[in-house]
């Protein structure tokens, strides 16, 4: 299929950048692919990716990016490790539904506001209480629909004690995100970025907060933390992604 000039924001096909090709021939020649997760020239490229992304984004100090395997983990990490029992989500489609699903199938009471396929919500209804993460899908994929910035950034004011946490995993880098009115964001860089893999980033804040004993997943919050930012480097998992993400911004 030629899906040359095609860029969207729905599921695809979508167009690469136009320079991924060389980037990734020019990592190849330098065996980039091959480096050891373990060598300082690896934390290096980590570090550079990390501050790429924060730089590009304007992530404030305080903000955490961890590079993960996919979005699917990071629904099920954020409802494991941030959520006790009950958690909000705005559902206008196949995505912000399955976020929803993901929370019931870890056995959490997650509550939704729903509205048919193809719509999209611009003013919170009524404030439901004892929520303590509410879900956003900035660009719901399966339609296209994307939430307005200044609903986005609404619900902080109103909700004092939950944790925003919004998917924009098919409109990153487009969206201008106050991080002061979030708490967490994921995203890919296979859609609005037009890169080939996809390395998540997630900058969650308040995390510490967040500990509950009967979640062990918590471990694994942490860890992110420590591979990611303190250059604990000991799982090869996400390097390629880091690896990718480097080569394409550099
Ligand atoms: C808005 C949104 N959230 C989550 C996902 C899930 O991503 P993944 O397939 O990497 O788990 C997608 C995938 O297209 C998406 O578009």
């Amino acid at each position: 299929m030629n899906t040359k000039g095609i860029v969207n924001f729905t599921p695809g096909p979508s167009q690469i950048y136009f320079t991924v090709e060389d980037h990734m021939r020019a990592a190849f020649k330098e065996g980039i692919p091959s480096l050891s997760h373990r060598t300082s020239e690896f934390e290096r490229i980590s570090q550079r990716a990390t501050e790429g992304v924060k730089e590009l984004l304007g992530v404030p100090v305080g903000f955490h990016v961890f590079f993960t395997s996919s979005a699917t983990e990071i629904w099920e990490r954020s409802i494991q490790n941030l959520v006790i029992n009950k958690s909000l989500h705005y559902v206008n489609g196949a995505f912000s539904k399955r976020y929803f699903e993901i929370a019931a199938q870890l056995g959490k009471s997650p509550v939704k506001f729903e509205v048919p396929q193809g719509k999209g919500f611009s003013v919170i209804e009524s404030i439901e209480q004892d929520v303590e993460l509410i879900a956003l899908t900035h660009n719901e994929t399966s339609t296209g629909v994307s939430l307005p910035m200044n609903f986005v950034h609404s619900f902080k004011e109103k909700y004092k004690d939950a944790l925003i946490v919004v998917d924009s995993v098919s409109s990153i880098p487009y969206p201008q995100y106050d991080f002061s009115k979030i708490d967490s964001l994921f995203f890919s860089v296979q859609k609005g970025f037009g890169l080939l893999f996809p390395p998540y980033c997630n900058t969650p804040k308040k995390i510490r907060h967040r500990k509950h004993p009967t979640c062990w997943e918590f471990i694994y919050w942490v860890k992110y933390v420590k591979i990611f930012c303190e250059g604990e480097f000991k799982s090869s998992e996400r390097k390629q992604n880091i690896k990718q993400l480097f080569y394409t911004r550099h």
